[in-house]
């Protein structure tokens, strides 16, 4: 099984108040299954999302992907865990305003291998989504879809590992 979730519970505490937003969600992913998850706005999907890629810990209940337990490793064992194997769109996108899409597509390798290496993966994932053309645009200066098929091409340039890419868009 490619993704465990038992018994996950997670809520924010909001000054005195305390929203619920998972409560005991239990399921698997297989691999090479395409999950969608659907809701109203607010019920938890993207908490769901964060809680599963270990951008936040849950308050109880175990998560598992592949070997690894995300929900028990420290902040740094999760973050290497999500830069070698998850690729993650986030719902507001989060690209950098100030650079242009072929640096916003290398950011994540750029610690980690050759500037030119990464120019060139970059690049050609670029080309995979239909966006050679606007390399050099700023996100400001682009359209909301060119947008996020720069965010789907920034979580593929690590090759995920598992695979799995977030994404909370049609795509
Ligand atoms: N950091 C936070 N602090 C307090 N409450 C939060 C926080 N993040 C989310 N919430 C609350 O948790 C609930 C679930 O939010 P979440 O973002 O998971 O919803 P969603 O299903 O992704 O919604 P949408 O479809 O609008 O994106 C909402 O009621 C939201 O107000
Ligand atoms: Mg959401």
């Amino acid at each position: 099984m490619l993704i465990k979730i038992k018994n996950v519970t997670k809520s924010y505490q909001l000054n005195k108040e305390k929203v619920h937003v998972l409560r005991g969600i239990d399921f698997e992913v297989a691999s090479g299954d395409w999950l969608t998850i659907t809701g109203p706005s607010g019920s938890g999907k993207t908490t769901l999302l964060k809680v599963l890629s270990g951008i936040e810990q849950p308050d109880e209940g175990s998560i598992m992907i592949g070997d690894f337990h995300i929900s028990e490793g420290s902040e740094e064992e999760r973050r290497n865990f999500r830069r070698d194997n998850i690729g993650y769109i986030f719902q507001d996108f989060q690209l950098f305003e100030q650079f242009n899409l072929l640096l916003n597509v290398m950011i994540p390798l750029l610690p980690y291998e050759k500037k030119e290496q990464i120019e060139k993966k970059a690049k050609e994932i670029l080309a995979n989504v239909n966006l050679s053309h606007r390399e050099k645009h700023r996100p400001a200066m682009v359209s909301g879809g060119e947008k996020q098929r720069t965010a789907i091409a920034r979580s593929l340039i690590n090759r995920p590992t598992y695979c799995f890419v977030m994404s909370q868009q049609e795509i």
